[in-house]
């Protein structure tokens, strides 16, 4: 007996982490690209410690179920709606996550998709190597001014502050938010006032989605709430896509209800290539990108496998989701 404990790694990440993991545990990693296909998941969590999984891996309370003597699920993102978190906790398992390091690059994603999106800098682009582009033209390309506009942040919480802060210090934008919490410091620090969701999509120029998907916050922009924003708006999302109807998204984009929309996140994804949203000239989408740089991949792979290392040893997850939880013996 003894030996190290055997946990499994759902795809290959950042070697910082990987040989932290490899130091102290026995692990397997999947190798490929794509993700372990769901039986196959299943079957690797028959005997293992602990996981790291991706926001790509669904661990609901059947999966759960066939994981025994798992004792950790350290998520290699910040977001765990992958993750049935109350299942967890009642199965004593820990569940970690890897807030704080993607901040500002997810923030910075946010705003290159907002410039974007306002400024209509793809469809410029695709203009260019289209060869559509036969002179300078004052009636052309016309954009949405950012600076002294309204900012509308839907959900407050770490990115939201930090593209608040981008946007109000550097563009001068007045700044909504709408949370179930009050944000003291986006208050203090830059004026920011707290507003129901029909007033933030009213009055707002750029609205931007940092909520957390949860049964509460799914779906809720749909074409409701597009016919509340403004025909100039320009919608953000660098959170979930489920936030969205995205087929009503489709319809508020081609009937000019707003202006444009800058996704980095799509519901499914990646998006069907028969979704009419990719036929659109005034929508710019990456493919889930916000936190792909090298330095925040690389903390990202660090607190991962402090997590893990942490649940499998029985000690306190530096970034615990579930801190409640009775561990399981
Ligand atoms: C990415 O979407 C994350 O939640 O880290």
């Amino acid at each position: 007996m003894g030996g190290k404990p055997k946990v499994f790694v759902s795809r290959i990440i950042p070697d910082v982490g990987l040989s932290l993991i490899r130091e102290a545990c026995a692990a397997e990693v999947w190798p490929s690209p794509l993700p372990p296909p769901a039986d196959v998941l299943a079957a690797k969590l028959a005997d293992v410690e602990g996981l790291v999984s991706l926001l790509t891996d669904k661990l609901d309370d059947a999966v759960l179920a066939k994981a025994p003597r798992l004792k950790v699920i350290s998520n290699f993102a910040v977001g765990f709606n992958n993750i049935d978190i109350n299942a967890c906790t009642r199965r004593g398992i820990a569940v970690g996550n890897t807030p704080g390091v993607l901040t500002d690059a997810t923030a910075d994603m946010a705003f290159c998709l907002l410039i974007s999106a306002a400024r209509r800098v793809v469809e410029g682009h695709r203009y260019t190597i289209d060869g559509k582009w036969k002179t300078w033209e004052p009636l052309g390309h016309l954009g949405q001014d950012l600076v002294g506009r309204t900012l509308g942040i839907v959900g407050m919480g770490r990115i939201g502050y930090a593209l608040a802060r981008r946007c109000h210090g550097g563009w001068d934008m007045k700044v909504l938010y709408h949370d179930v919490y009050k944000n003291a410091q986006a208050e203090a620090d830059f004026g920011a006032r707290q507003v129901d969701l029909p007033t933030l999509l009213a009055e707002s120029d750029f609205i931007s989605l940092h909520a957390d998907l949860n049964d509460t916050t799914r779906g809720m922009i749909g074409a409701a709430q597009f016919k509340m924003m403004k025909r100039t708006a320009v919608l953000i999302n660098s959170a979930r896509g489920p936030l969205v109807n995205q087929k009503a998204l489709a319809t508020a984009l081609k009937d000019g209800t707003i202006f444009a929309a800058g996704l980095d996140v799509t519901d499914p994804e990646p998006p069907s290539m028969n979704d009419p949203l990719l036929r659109l000239a005034n929508v710019v989408i990456a493919p889930h990108i916000a936190s792909a740089t090298v330095q925040t991949r690389n903390q990202m792979a660090e607190i991962c496998a402090r997590n893990l290392i942490a649940g499998v040893t029985g000690q306190p997850l530096p970034a615990w989701v579930n801190p409640e939880m009775v561990p399981r013996k």
